[in-house]
């Protein structure tokens, strides 16, 4: 009997040795000590034994137990520092590897040049209105004094999508819009910025979609005078105070008068160049007093106010203020020219 747990007590300890992971080192645990473990089925047997014989192979056998339990205890840490140090060695980071750069983007030259005017007007109490690109002729044409068949829509050669809706040729529906969704009469003072859309050919100066901002002002007793000190005060901003400003006379048929607005050429300081094309002068935007029927249509009595528009290009003035020659630049978005701003 002793001969047969000493054996036993071997070969548990050799295949505790032998164990190389926790479930391996559990199955010799159940293999020997379990409830059906050979270990335990000695003690079950032990009713065979003589009165004498019995304590003394109960001592043998409990001892070899504790013995091997603590062998296993140990075994069982053993395997668990090993794995703990292999998960240690299989993750390791090293914390001072630069980090993974997030690549970082900034806004486009057209979205900077129109936070920079729409910042400008608003420090001079202008709000911000928005009108939609796909818009009615209604608004486009009639309500700007432009009825069917006048020849001045053909200066904007148009994308119709029914013989009354078009992608708008001018932020100046807008105009109407605004007057319309006021209190006759009451004032206004709003840009409304956005895309406009024309049939144009595509190349250096020319798009077929662009970015205007309009303007309009109406109160008692506006003039010409207001106009040019309010366009005057935001040019010398966007571009720098020495710029000068004068008015031409011009055509719009929502204006009377009208005025194209022009500044000293900002590369050459007046002197003349190509930009100017030796002028001294850069055409800048068009503006002009709103026509009284403009007014009227939209329900203002032009006998009670009066009110001046006018209608600015944002890739002209980014061009201008970047030093841009070719305005297809803005829209091939190439990183190359991106990154530059
Ligand atoms: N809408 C005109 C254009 O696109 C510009 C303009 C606006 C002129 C307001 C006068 C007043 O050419």
């Amino acid at each position: 009997m002793e001969e047969q747990i000493a054996q036993l007590t071997g070969e548990a300890q050799a295949a505790i040795q032998a164990a190389d992971s926790l479930e391996a080192l559990d199955g010799v645990r159940v293999k020997y000590l379990g409830k059906k473990g050979e270990l335990t089925g000695i003690l079950r047997g032990m009713g065979k034994l003589s009165a004498e014989e019995r304590p003394k192979v109960g001592k043998i056998v409990n001892e070899a137990r504790a013995a091997l339990e603590e062998q296993i205890a140990a075994k069982n840490e053993a395997l668990k520092g090993a794995a703990l140090a292999n998960r240690l060695a299989s993750e390791k980071i090293d914390v001072t590897l630069p980090g993974r750069r997030v690549p970082l983007g900034h806004l486009h030259p057209l979205t900077l040049t129109l936070n920079r005017i729409k910042e400008i007007f608003l420090d001079m109490g202008f709000s911000v209105e928005e009108g939609p690109e796909i818009e009615k002729d209604y608004y486009n044409f009639e309500a700007l004094n432009l009825p069917k068949d006048h020849p001045a829509r053909d200066m904007q050669d148009s994308f119709y999508i029914t013989e009354d809706i078009l992608m708008r040729t001018q932020t100046s529906p807008v105009q109407a819009r605004t007057m319309q969704s006021h209190e006759p009469n009451s004032p206004i003072r709003m840009i409304a910025p956005g895309r406009v859309y024309r049939r144009d050919d595509y190349d250096a100066s020319h798009s077929p979609m662009f970015t205007q901002v309009e303007g309009l002002v109406i109160d008692k007793g506006i003039s010409l005078a207001d106009l040019k000190g309010t366009l005057e005060l935001f040019l010398q901003q966007i571009f720098n105070d020495k710029v000068q400003v004068r008015l031409r006379p011009s055509f719009f048929p929502f204006t009377e008068p009208s005025t194209e607005v022009d500044v000293s050429c900002v590369m050459c300081h007046g002197h003349g160049c190509s930009v100017c094309k030796g002028t001294g002068w850069l055409e800048i935007l068009g503006a002009g007093m709103v026509h009284p029927h403009v007014l009227e249509m939209s329900g203002y009595d032009p006998n009670v106010v009066s009110g001046f528009a006018f209608g600015l290009g944002v890739e002209r003035i980014a061009m201008l203020s970047y030093g841009v020659s070719d305005l297809r630049l803005f829209y091939d978005n190439d990183m190359r020219f991106l990154r530059q701003f």
